[in-house]
């Protein structure tokens, strides 16, 4: 695949890079912010690689100037930020922390003076932990938090913000946060799972139609992850193995988002969230219409047939074993991947467009000389630019791509090692370096 001058984009297309308030923020108990699900698990032993605590993370919180004009210096038009709801409302609902309010407009005043475009998202994975208590995203009250906490920063922020992202991934918040026990708030099993999964999915449609009422000319999204699934082999059993998975990582979120109800195959799993939920109750309520479907990609999966793995009876084959390209986290590199889901998402017909939200690689990065050579970073979104080039060429109407990450950051459950960014960050003294891919950013966009 070819990957053409930026400008070939077109000259409405949205360059961006994105942040999270969890991962990027610091500042956890600063101003009056409420403690978060993240604050609160990555307390607990062995669940965060190195021990790593998200309190300082790169302290955007009071550095957000110097690295917005980074964001303008390496040729980006849009900046991707998330409330941090605990920083809004301490408590999860209730009192307003005013500073935290203050701090975001002065933050969005700082992306307007400089000319990129915010772009916010309403929900990327820190519950306040104070609704964690009370059963976080599988209690019986979760809509009527979010739909307080939507319709403040609609109405605070609306003026200002008219790109929006409802939810971030909420297939990897369900799964990791609420039946593997991976990430924060660590539970598992499906009593947690399913009530989780279909808060999310009203939620999502729900922020929609309140952002849609309180904020006038406003663009509309929601981002889902999406890996293309395939079967190790030809076998049949394989093969239902990766229609299992595919279920579940490609079309769960998406398909009651557009009217059609979560999915109805031969997965019993699913056959008992429908039960569960009462689904067929809730059709309409769990659609929305949105401008645009935000898409974000990180690996395909390739997947055999296990019966000893609950409800999916499949297990992963890593793309290390089968030899295939990969990043330092495993994850397989595979832009042909990406470019067929985009065509897929395209074919549902009913989605009005995509935005490429998140995509980015991970590899072991080492500063030298006050200069990181990452190569293999450069070459990865070279690779995935033309598999969207190619996409959109042929017809997919892709309005924009965000590039996963301004700079290293707290990565979850990998902690401060597994790095993301097109900035090198040095987590004991916060100094920032631009790695060659961010510089490769640079001449890409600012050529043209
Ligand atoms: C996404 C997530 C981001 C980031 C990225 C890289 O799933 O939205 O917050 O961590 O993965 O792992």
């Amino acid at each position: 695949m070819h990957l053409p001058s930026s400008s070939s984009f077109g000259k409405d297309f949205l360059w961006g890079v994105a942040i999270a308030a969890a991962q990027n923020e610091g500042a956890w108990n600063v101003d009056g912010r409420g403690p978060s699900v993240w604050d609160v698990f990555a307390r607990r032993q062995g669940k965060i690689k190195g021990s790593a605590k998200p309190t300082e993370n790169c302290d955007f919180y009071h550095r957000y100037k110097d690295d917005l004009l980074l964001v303008k210096a390496l040729g980006f038009n849009v900046f991707r930020f998330s409330f941090s709801w605990s920083r809004i409302f301490p408590e999860g609902t209730g009192k307003v922390n005013k500073e935290g309010v203050a701090f975001y407009h002065r933050m969005i005043d700082e992306c307007l003076q400089l000319g990129l475009t915010p772009f916010a998202t309403l929900y990327h994975w820190d519950l306040p932990q104070a609704l964690q208590k009370e059963g976080g995203w599988t209690s019986v009250h979760m809509q009527k938090w979010f739909t307080r906490y939507a319709t403040f920063c609609a109405e605070e922020f609306g003026d200002k913000v008219k790109h929006w992202i409802v939810l971030n991934e909420p297939m990897g918040f369900t799964s990791l946060g609420y039946m593997l026990g991976k990430h924060a708030p660590g539970k598992t099993g499906l009593e947690h799972f399913f009530p989780a999964i279909h808060n999310a999915v009203l939620a999502q449609a729900e922020g929609g139609r309140i952002l849609r009422k309180r904020v006038r000319d406003a663009v509309i999204g929601t981002s889902f992850s999406c890996s293309e699934v395939v079967p190790f082999t030809t076998k049949r059993e394989d093969i239902e193995a990766a229609k299992r998975l595919d279920i579940l990582l490609n079309r769960l979120f998406i398909e009651p988002t557009l009217g059609r109800n979560y999915p109805n195959e031969d997965f019993p799993l699913i056959d008992k969230l429908h039960l569960k939920t009462k689904a067929w109750r809730y059709t309409e309520r769990m659609q929305f219409d949105f401008d645009f479907i935000g898409l974000q990609n990180y690996f395909s999966v390739t997947v055999k047939h296990n019966s000893l793995i609950p409800y999916i009876q499949a297990s992963e084959v890593p793309a290390k074993t089968r030899k295939a390209p990969h990043t330092s986290l495993g994850w397989e590199i595979n832009p042909e991947s990406f470019y067929r889901l985009l065509k897929r998402y395209w074919n549902y017909g009913s989605v009005k467009s995509i935005i490429v939200t998140e995509n980015g690689a991970c590899f072991k990065d080492t500063l030298k000389n006050g200069s990181v050579h990452d190569t293999e970073r450069i070459e990865y979104f070279k690779q995935y630019l033309a598999a969207v080039y190619k996409a959109k060429q042929e017809g997919v109407k892709i309005q924009g791509y965000l590039a996963w990450t301004l700079m290293d950051n707290f990565e979850w459950g990998e902690g401060f090692n597994a790095r993301f960014g097109l900035i090198h960050v040095d987590f004991n003294t916060q100094l920032r370096t631009i790695k060659d891919s961010g510089y490769w950013w640079r001449d890409y966009l600012l050529s043209k």
